[in-house]
């Protein structure tokens, strides 16, 4: 079955809070980090936690949030079997699961409206991947 997991870093903890309200009623995902947002965090260290477990099967995915989702989608791609996407438009959130089969979702919570990191997610996770030519591409990843 399909698990969700999030994360993020101080930076990305108030969407990250905004996503869970949002996907709480529909999905059942799991927050693995950090708890609040009071100090500062090292992304990379919740980066790989959160590749760790959506690495473990192939219909995990993962979101995760810091302030521009760069440092997040750097860290999330040295991961191996991790495909993350730097989301900041539905299409290229489509696009990222059509075409790319991502696996992680990253958003920057500082340059990014709430209201399309949460339409981001959404579509994210309903969008399944279209195979055909794309998956000789996904495998010289
Ligand atoms: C934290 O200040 C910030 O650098 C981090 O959230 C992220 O944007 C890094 O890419």
């Amino acid at each position: 079955m399909k698990k969700i997991f999030i994360a993020s870093d101080h930076g990305g903890f108030n969407l990250k809070t905004s996503i869970l309200k949002f996907l709480n009623k529909n999905y059942d995902i799991k927050d693995l980090g950090p708890k609040q947002n009071k100090k500062s965090v090292d992304y990379p260290d919740f980066a790989h936690k959160l590749c760790k477990q959506v690495a473990k099967n192939k219909k995990h995915v993962g979101i995760l949030v810091c302030g521009s989702g760069v440092g997040m989608s750097i860290a999330a791609n040295k991961n191996k079997g991790i495909r993350a996407a730097l989301c900041y438009s539905v299409k290229n959130a489509k696009l990222s699961r059509l075409h790319n089969d991502a696996n992680v979702i990253t958003l920057g919570e500082r340059l990014i409206k709430k209201t399309v990191a949460l339409k981001c997610v959404e579509n994210f996770l309903k969008t399944e991947f279209e195979g055909g030519r794309h998956i000789k591409r996904i495998k010289k990843i």
